[in-house]
């Protein structure tokens, strides 16, 4: 069955030395803990060869935010997913809004990048959603299908199941305007019978498909209380260990 998973995305924030120290006390917070979920930090590429030995490889993956759309060579300021992978993170989330409008990050890009992060091992975590103006049109559920069908549906079922979705509307990130449980469920059903459709029930049932968007410790518990909300991908929360605890405790 799919997992749960509360993943951290620490975005442009934290100096090298304030994301070691955030690192550090989430791994003591989480020490005599046994969290009913996996959980994920997300960090900016510079922390990850730092941060990934310090914590406890059985509760706490790592991973960045985003990889190169180029294996190797002559791309200055790029990090390839084959660096990604040899600091030891596991994850790498891919297709964030913020790349997608900032960036110009486009669904063909993304295929080309969720190729090379799952040729090197990592757990693409690969984000979709809509813009205020599509969901005031009704167009989220199409806009949302592009995304999924444009940058996953030429994978093989087998590569498919590697990854894990997170639905983030892009009006809810960062603006404390949360999806109400009623509308995420209703995305993420969406979400699943898009993959069933396109890959069979199993392994549309084996999916993990997280919420994104304004999430915390007091929303978390009712977002997650949906039957297609397997956790979260969490932003400005994630960024202080007792509020990301507060999230990971919801599955408690
Ligand atoms: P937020 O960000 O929790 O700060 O809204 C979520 C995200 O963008 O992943």
């Amino acid at each position: 069955m799919r997992k749960n998973i509360v993943a951290g995305n620490w975005k442009m924030n934290k100096t090298l030395q304030e994301g070691i120290a955030l690192a550090k006390e989430l791994n003591e917070v989480l020490a005599n803990e046994k969290p009913n979920c996996d959980v994920v930090i997300c960090t900016p590429f510079i922390h990850l060869a730092s941060v990934t030995p310090l914590v406890d490889p059985a509760k706490i993956g790592v991973g960045a935010e985003n990889c190169a759309d180029k294996e190797s060579g002559a791309f200055t300021g790029e990090v390839s997913a084959a660096m990604v992978a040899s600091t030891g993170a596991k994850y790498v989330i891919l297709g964030h809004s913020e790349r997608r409008a900032y960036y110009h990050e486009t669904i063909e890009t993304l295929a080309v990048k969720v190729r090379l992060a799952l040729d090197n091992g990592l757990t693409p975590i690969f984000c979709v959603g809509e813009v205020l103006e599509d969901r005031e049109a009704g167009k989220q559920n199409e806009v949302v299908h592009e995304q999924l069908a444009g940058s996953l549906f030429d994978l093989t079922a087998e590569d498919f199941s590697k990854i894990v979705i997170a639905y983030e509307p892009v009006w809810a990130i960062g603006t404390g305007k949360t999806a109400t449980a009623a509308q995420a469920q209703e995305m993420h059903a969406f979400i699943r019978r898009a993959i069933a459709d396109k890959y069979g029930k199993e392994v549309a049932d084996n999916t993990s498909i997280l919420y994104g968007g304004s999430c915390k410790a007091s929303n978390a518990k009712e977002l997650f209380a949906n039957p297609d909300v397997d956790g979260g991908l969490i932003g400005g929360a994630s960024l202080k260990a007792a509020d990301f605890k507060g999230i990971i405790d919801a599955f408690n």
